[in-house]
């Protein structure tokens, strides 16, 4: 296998300022790729620019906004072979009688809006060149009920129907897209909780079940191989990366 399996590939990775989507974009780049690195923090991407200066292009910004979704577009110039909707956040698990608005319109517009808005900008670009790979960030919390707040966990699952939904309608036009569903990683991720109920109810289930914490590079690797050819026949695959939680 080339050492540079992404040599002359532009991919677009969201969330890269930190955690699983530095790891990938540091991987993506050493593996040969042009990669747009978007994040809402400036501070990180000028902390990634000064690791990897040549090969990498960052548009700061916050996702959730068209105008950077039109700036990272704009980014790339008209070439894109693959995205990875990484940026996420947490809920302060959040449980259904307890839901801020304000939490709910921010976890799905991040989690979900952005993604939906992301992709709907790169598809014409992928189906035009007849190929292109996607690969979004679900979690664990999209496989059960009992990994977070209400609304992170339905964003999550929504995650899962939009992978499927637009596996469906873009494989046969080239462009596949699938889902990794990560476990606890090690990341900068803000997860504290806001109810005592939540705490009494996922609490002990954490402490049973919880696997050990995987590093973003871990769960970068699996994105990689989702994003590159030697997963070609793989579409509309929600891959749990989780230590065999989803087997609990
Ligand atoms: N860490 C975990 O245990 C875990 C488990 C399962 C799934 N995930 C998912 O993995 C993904 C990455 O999370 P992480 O753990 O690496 O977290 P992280 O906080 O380390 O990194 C997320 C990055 O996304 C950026 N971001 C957040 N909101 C944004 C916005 N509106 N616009 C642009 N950038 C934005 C942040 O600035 C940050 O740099 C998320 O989708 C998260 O839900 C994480």
């Amino acid at each position: 296998m080339s050492a540079a399996p992404f040599h002359g590939r532009t991919v677009i990775v969201t969330g890269a300022g930190s955690g699983i989507g530095h790891a990938t974009a540091t991987r993506l780049h050493a593996e040969g790729a042009r990669v747009i690195a978007a994040d809402i923090s400036r501070e990180r991407l000028r902390l990634l620019e000064e690791e990897i200066s040549d090969g990498v292009i960052t548009v700061d910004g916050d996702l959730a906004e068209q105008l950077t979704v039109d700036r990272v577009l704009a980014a790339a110039e008209g070439r894109v072979d693959g995205l990875a909707n990484i940026a996420g956040i947490m809920d302060g698990f959040e449980p259904t009688a307890e839901i801020r608005d304000d939490t709910w319109e921010r976890v799905l517009s991040v989690n979900l809006t952005a993604m939906m808005r992301l992709t709907r900008a790169v598809l014409p670009l992928m189906v035009s060149a007849g190929r292109g790979a996607i690969v979004n960030v679900g979690s664990e919390a999209g496989q059960r009920g009992s990994a977070a707040g209400t609304p992170y966990t339905v964003s999550k699952h929504a995650v899962n129907g939009f992978t499927l939904s637009t596996a469906f309608f873009y494989t046969p036009k080239g462009v596949r897209c699938n889902a990794v569903a990560p476990g606890p990683v090690a990341t900068s991720i803000e997860a504290p909780f806001r109810s005592d109920w939540a705490q009494q109810r996922i609490g002990p289930l954490l402490q049973s079940t919880l696997p050990p914490v995987a590093q973003p590079e871990t769960i970068a690797a699996a994105i990689c191989w989702l994003l590159g050819d030697e997963s070609a026949n793989v579409s509309g695959a929600v891959l749990p990366v989780d230590g065999g939680w989803a087997a609990v």
